[in-house]
């Protein structure tokens, strides 16, 4: 009874050290870019045909990417795919995405050349900053696969452009209505000013006795000139009259 309980204990014992052993053969299947093979003989050349010059993706755009790979090996590289991710662009272990792996399976032979295209899409609600991106290819060799990264930059992920950018028109408005409420304000403190009222009341006051003297040059010796005075004359009479 006693070695039939101890022979079950050491079978359950097998089985939890089994079941223990096949958890951890599970576990190393991991994302193909957490440990990356070492580099075979290759040399690479990376060309972005629709951003020739800036590395400014719009969120939500595929960016189409073209890798020139060159064989500097003594055997053929059968070159199976392309993966990358977008990385936090000071701290490279932060992922924020993992880019769709793309396969070819192509074959490049010793001292040739072969050109793949890949197209990784930054994802359309993806805040614009600046972010690590690291493209790299996978190629199998006889003795197994190798990996180089080709392209580990930071690129700036703009916003879209929208057809029309109703947020910029609305700042413009608050900000002509500001500059024009700003305006109002220092018109009406500044007109009542007594400095304000010396400097410019006096002058349109003066404009207006010299337009006055000119009048009256210009209207001295004529009949007018002389009803105007004895209108005047005549104002001033009943004026006192009425005192
Ligand atoms: C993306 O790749 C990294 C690095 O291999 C890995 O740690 C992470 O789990 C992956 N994320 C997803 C969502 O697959
Ligand atoms: C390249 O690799 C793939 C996957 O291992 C395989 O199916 C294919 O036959 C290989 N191509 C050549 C030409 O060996
Ligand atoms: C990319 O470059 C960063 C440093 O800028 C480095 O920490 C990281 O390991 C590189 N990633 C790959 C996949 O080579």
């Amino acid at each position: 009874m006693g070695s039939v309980s101890r022979r079950g204990a050491v079978l359950l014992a097998a089985c939890l050290a089994f079941g223990a052993f096949a958890a951890a053969q599970e576990t190393p299947r991991s994302h193909p870019l957490t440990n990356l093979p070492a580099s075979g003989e290759i040399a690479t050349g990376v060309f972005f045909p629709d951003y020739p010059l800036s590395r400014h993706f719009p969120a939500g755009q595929p960016v189409k990417v073209v890798l020139g790979v060159h064989n500097d090996a003594s055997e053929p590289y059968n070159v199976s795919a392309i993966m990358g991710s977008l990385n936090n662009a000071q701290q490279f272990g932060t992922y924020y995405w993992n880019f769709t792996q793309q396969l070819y399976f192509q074959i490049v032979e010793p001292s040739k050349e072969l050109s793949v295209e890949y197209t990784f899409l930054p994802p359309k609600d993806l805040p614009p900053n600046d972010y690590q991106v690291a493209l790299t290819v996978f190629y199998e060799a006889a003795d197994g696969f190798k990996s180089t990264t080709f392209f580990n930059q930071t690129v700036t992920v703009i916003e879209m452009k929208q057809l029309i950018d109703w947020k910029l028109i609305f700042l413009y408005a608050i900000f002509i209505g500001l500059v024009f409420v700003g305006v109002f304000y220092v018109w009406s403190t500044v007109k009542d000013y007594p400095l304000y009222k010396t400097i410019f009341g006096k002058k349109t006051r003066k404009v207006e006795v010299s337009n006055a003297d000119n009048d009256d040059d210009w209207v001295k010796g004529t009949p007018y000139d002389n009803f105007r005075k004895k209108k005047a004359a005549g104002g001033k009479a009943t004026v006192k009259k009425a005192q």
